[in-house]
């Protein structure tokens, strides 16, 4: 979708769908006006027939049957409520809706720079674009869509213009990012192991500053990465650790590490799941693919940080040769951790992943897991649960996830319930007891970061969508990737 700026008024625009935002009882702006005084007061009359109050989501279309040089208008509700970005967004994927709905090849939003900030305008394009994300590869009868092929932000007014097209680019630099993490996680488990995910993480993490790394079995098993080995060993396929790093060109300012969980298929292993919780587990690599995501697009925002990814993937499976509860893995830092359950297995190779990040001393450790279902039964399926041993850190995560949209909400490391997770042989165990899940989880996590400033996003909820909905169809969503940008553009 290509995307321009134009500055005219109202009446003048000629498109196939013009847009026309609408804050809910204000059915007074000069747009309107305009737009009515051309179509000879009908537009008015069609606004009281039909109730049209500017409501959230709702909308109204108008075929102006040459009346105007616009084919047709939507006015688009924005609600009362505090203007957020996530208003707009929802505005501009609803919009592109329409527009594929009534044919239109082109749509025109209009955009007041008087009225609305910068940042609207980067929401409208990025929540166009994330709607239009499809994943219809293995279709036989996909239709290539009828796609709303360029987008027109209309503007009166010459002000701001460069930070208006800063917006827009940010936007149309990010979006790319969340649609390569939403196809790796929406790909078949057999098409996405561990040897693809590698593959594909050399093949899109290239350009200026970036290098990627992709470690053999052989390489893992020299580097102690135990906990990665142990899962892996139920499976036919082999592991591998993908190490991405970007370079900025400047000195950097901060150093970072994002790790994401990369287990391509959870069938359990031993203890294995029954069939119906099976059925999404293809989703388990989505912190590992938000990471590959969010590296994909650094060289495009020249940030002065500099930052390494961390993926250690295989699938959990039960194979002959699997690891059996009751095991013990010797981590890289020395502690142990007794496998009680083998379906507890992100928090196994997150070890490994964190340990290695540590010894580096990173100024912020940051893991994205879908690590508990736990997670889901306190947040449900559109929130995130965070978790950190710095608050500073969990603020600004929440405060950047509060601007892309994606729900963070903040849970406690419980330091009482590290009893929970005592074991009668080794460091700890890989499962607590019947209760708080997702804390225990992330208390094991937490005995592999040391000192470092570090945040845990238990990401099980929101990183597969259970339905379509505004800005993602049913399937992977690319949770993470957002926010992730967001946070590293403000270091
Ligand atoms: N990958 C799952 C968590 C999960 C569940 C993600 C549902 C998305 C949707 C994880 O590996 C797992 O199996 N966790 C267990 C832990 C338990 C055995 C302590 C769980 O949550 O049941
Ligand atoms: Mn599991
Ligand atoms: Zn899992």
């Amino acid at each position: 979708m290509e995307v321009r700026v134009r500055d005219t008024t109202a009446e003048r625009i000629k498109t196939d769908l013009l847009v026309i935002p609408v804050r809910e009882k204000n059915l007074e702006g000069p747009e309107i006006r305009a737009l009515d005084r051309g179509l000879k007061g009908n537009l008015r009359t069609r606004i009281e027939k039909s109730k049209f109050t500017g409501a959230e989501g709702s909308t109204l279309l108008y075929t102006t049957i040459g009346a105007l040089p616009a084919a047709q208008l939507l006015l688009l509700g924005l609600g009362g409520g505090s203007e957020v970005a996530d208003t707009w967004r929802k505005a501009g994927a609803r919009a592109r809706k329409e527009a594929v709905a009534t044919g239109a090849e082109e749509m025109a939003f209009l955009f007041s720079p008087e009225r609305d900030s910068e940042g609207a305008a980067g929401a409208i394009v990025e929540g166009a674009l994330l709607a239009a994300y499809q994943f219809n590869k293995y279709r036989s009868n996909a239709k290539p869509s009828t796609e709303a092929k360029s987008l027109v932000l209309f503007k009166s007014g010459l002000t701001r213009t460069a930070a208006l097209q800063k917006s827009i680019e940010t936007a149309q630099n990010i979006v790319p990012g969340v649609y390569l993490a939403r196809d790796l996680t929406n790909e078949p488990p057999s098409v996405t192991t561990a040897r693809f995910l590698g593959e594909q993480a050399e093949h899109h993490c290239r350009g200026r500053g970036l290098s990627v790394e992709v470690w053999s079995k052989k390489k893992i098993e020299s580097m102690k990465l135990a906990g990665l080995l142990a899962v892996n060993r139920g499976s036919h396929e082999e592991p591998r650790f993908i190490k991405i790093h970007y370079k900025p060109s400047r000195k950097p300012k901060k150093k970072v590490a994002l790790i994401g969980k990369g287990i391509t298929f959870d069938s359990g292993g031993l203890s294995l799941k029954p069939a119906k919780s099976m059925e999404t587990m293809k989703l388990d690599m989505a912190g590992g693919a938000a990471v590959i995501g969010t590296m994909s697009c650094l060289p495009k925002f020249d940030l002065d940080v500099e930052v390494t990814g961390y993926i250690p993937t295989t699938d959990n499976l039960p194979g002959h040769n699997a690891q059996k509860p009751g095991d013990v893995i010797h981590y890289l830092n020395g502690k142990t951790i007794e496998v009680l359950n083998t379906d507890a297995e992100g928090r196994l190779i997150l070890a490994d992943a964190l340990a290695l990040a540590a010894q580096q001393k990173p100024d912020y450790m940051i893991n994205l897991a879908t690590l508990t279902g736990a997670c889901m039964v306190a947040l449900g399926t559109q929130v995130a649960g965070i978790f950190s041993n710095d608050q500073a850190l969990a603020d600004e995560l929440i405060r950047c996830a509060q601007a892309t949209g994606e729900k963070l909400w903040q849970l406690p490391l419980v330091k009482e319930y590290k009893e929970m997770i005592k074991s009668s042989v080794a460091d700890m165990k890989n499962i607590g007891g019947s209760h708080g899940g997702a804390i225990t989880a992330a208390l094991i996590l937490q005995e592999f970061v040391g000192d470092v400033p570090w945040a845990h996003l238990d990401i099980a909820g929101p990183a597969f969508a259970e339905s379509d909905n505004a800005i993602c169809p049913k399937g992977g969503t690319g949770f993470g990737v957002r926010t992730l940008l967001r946070f590293l553009s403000g270091l």
